[in-house]
């Protein structure tokens, strides 16, 4: 199966989790994308969505599905989000859209984070695709040196500004045995805003198509 039709597959299989009445946690990518075509069908059974990113709210609000703030909303039941690599316990690397901060920020307010990936991206070990990381833009050069000195290749995705008006640094060279423990040491690095390692919330269902893992 291609990896597009196992994309669909699990944008469309994730709806399943969606409960009448829900505000549901939009995340970002092309997998997604499946997963707010068909999530419009139940537009009149959820109260609305909130989004990770402008590109999700774009195509929420072209299909009629409120988006609502998180502020105003409180805790909501379930995020539904895509990955860049998943590793046997869940945890995830996140951010090649560049997302990764509002994506950890609704993930972190859900019960359930529901993952949606082709199989592609399902690893032993992460690290094989780099990992972004998120930082203030003035920092992007003392957060090259703390991550070179972790044995990691930094490079800035030139050209890119984040939701946020910040810039990514892609980590290339690691090989991430402990998921937890790296992304608790990159949290300490001031300057970065968000480590595109999602191991301490990590995800609860992880589905492969339309197969869960
Ligand atoms: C966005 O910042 C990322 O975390 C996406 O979730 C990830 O890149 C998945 O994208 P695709 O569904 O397009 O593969």
């Amino acid at each position: 199966m291609s990896n597009a039709n196992e994309k669909r597959l699990a944008g469309e299989s994730a709806i399943r989790y969606v409960e009448d009445g829900a505000i549901v946690g939009v995340g970002t990518g092309s997998t997604v994308a499946f997963f707010i075509d068909a999530l419009a069908d139940l537009r009149d059974r959820i109260q609305g969505a909130v989004s990770s990113s402008e590109q999700s709210t774009t195509q929420l609000k072209k299909l009629g599905i409120p988006v609502l703030d998180l502020n105003a909303t409180g805790p909501l039941s379930l995020y539904v989000d895509g990955a860049d690599e998943c590793d046997p316990h869940k945890h995830l690397i996140k951010g090649g859209g560049a997302a990764l901060t509002r994506e950890k920020i609704v993930a972190a307010a859900s019960d359930k984070f529901v993952c949606i990936i082709d199989s592609s991206k399902r690893v032993d070990l992460l690290g094989k695709f780099p990992l972004p990381i998120e930082v203030i833009p003035m920092a992007r050069s003392l957060v090259g040196r703390e991550i070179v000195k972790r044995g990691g290749n930094p490079v800035w995705r030139d050209g890119v500004v984040t939701d946020n008006g910040n810039w990514i640094i892609d980590v290339h060279g690691w090989q991430i045995v402990d998921p937890v423990a790296l992304e608790k040491d990159l949290n300490q690095i001031p300057g970065i805003v968000t480590v595109g390692l999602f191991a301490q919330r990590a995800a609860d269902v992880v589905l492969i198509g339309d197969r869960e893992m």
